[in-house]
């Protein structure tokens, strides 16, 4: 069996793959994200697909992994019509990822394709980060750090910013990494944990989280954490009318995906001090282009989406989407596969 790896993966994850003995491996020599047409090319009948959130696995991607037969042009009115929809040789998309927003899960379904992903062994460096960016945001610090350079010194009120202690905290979303962001909280003294999302999580309890209507969280917190996926429900949610409803004291703060915010609604509350800070490990466009206009504030933190940037945790990450992908090409029980 073929399979494409589409960048670079961590050695642990790829010795794992070529010691197999069950797939050859080809793999993007590059740690850029490859093109529309590169990817086309590439995946030209594999079996297995292990890709990047940058990767957009579409019907034109799952239609070039899939080798023609005779098969896919019988009409559809035939009793084999239905088989056209499958790519008879891709049986596998293994995402170096927890997210697949970047998957079109309706028409990989429809090709039997299984997918695997890599939930859990990233959850505690992506809420790491965040906290750090977090207090690098309401703590001004890479403000702080061209001051130094700059040798630039002020008054009693120079360079202040928010404190954790006796805050309102609302995170949008207290899955996995939400509620490890809590967690990390606690020990900080916050006073109210908010969260919102779809349902109530039991686990709540372990944090004193209160379950808010999205506006109360918007309007209460002193900070506010964005840890959903993107979902169509969830793409654009932080916009101009969720901004107003915040303080202009308060601190946001976006780890999940760059499309869940309106980013020139988040430059102007930004820029007319509407919100006092915002800190965003991810963006839209990745990266965001230099000239970009979140770039020329002060009081907006952008970081290009280390989140899992940790040695161990980007290892971990590769063995288990090997581990997914191999699974996936024999059939087998998969350590982490996405149900859909
Ligand atoms: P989980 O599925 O464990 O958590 C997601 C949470 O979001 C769930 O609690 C879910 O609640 C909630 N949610 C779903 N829909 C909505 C909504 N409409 N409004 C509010 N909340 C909602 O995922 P993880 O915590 O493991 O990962 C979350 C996301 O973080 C990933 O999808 C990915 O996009 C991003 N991520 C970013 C990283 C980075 O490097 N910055 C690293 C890793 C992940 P419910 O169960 O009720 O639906
Ligand atoms: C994920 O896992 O979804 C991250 O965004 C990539 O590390």
């Amino acid at each position: 069996m073929k399979v494409f790896v589409t960048k670079r993966l961590p050695q642990e994850g790829l010795e794992i793959l070529t010691a197999s003995g069950v797939c050859e491996v080809s793999m993007c020599d590059s740690d850029d994200t490859l093109t529309k047409a590169e990817l086309l090319k590439r995946v030209d009948g594999v079996d297995g697909i292990l890709c990047v959130p940058y990767d957009i696995i579409d019907s034109a991607v799952l239609d070039a992994a899939g080798k023609k037969t005779k098969m896919d042009f019988l009409p559809r009115t035939t009793a084999l019509g239905g088989l056209r929809d499958k790519s008879p040789n891709l049986k596998m998309i293994s995402c170096f990822s927890v997210g697949f927003d970047h998957l079109d899960l309706v028409e990989i379904k429809k090709r039997g394709i299984r997918v695997g992903h890599t939930p859990d062994i990233l959850t505690d460096a992506t809420a790491e980060l965040t906290i750090a960016l977090l207090l690098a945001t309401s703590r001004r610090i890479p403000e702080g750090v061209e001051m130094v350079k700059k040798g630039e010194h002020g008054g009693s009120l120079w360079m202040c910013g928010y404190g954790l202690t006796g805050s309102t905290v609302g995170i949008i979303g207290l899955g996995r990494i939400g509620f490890a962001i809590a967690q990390r909280l606690m020990p900080f003294g916050v006073k109210r944990l908010l969260y919102s999302g779809r349902t109530v999580k039991a686990q709540a309890a372990e944090v004193n989280g209160e379950f808010v209507p999205l506006d109360t969280l918007a309007s209460d917190s002193d900070f506010v954490i964005v840890t959903c996926p993107l979902t169509p429900e969830t793409q654009g949610m932080c916009d101009k009318a969720f901004f107003s409803k915040m303080k202009n004291t308060a601190v946001f703060i976006n780890s999940s995906r760059g499309a869940v915010v309106n980013q020139e609604d988040l430059y102007e509350v930004l820029s007319s001090g509407k919100i006092a800070a915002a800190g965003l490990d991810v963006t839209s466009p990745e990266p965001l282009p230099t000239n970009h206009p979140l770039l020329t504030l002060t009081n907006c933190v952008v970081l290009p989406h280390i989140g899992s940037a940790t040695f161990s945790t980007r290892g971990a990450m590769a063995v288990l989407a090997a581990r997914n992908l191999l699974a996936g090409l024999q059939g087998t029980h998969m350590p982490s596969e996405l149900s859909f």
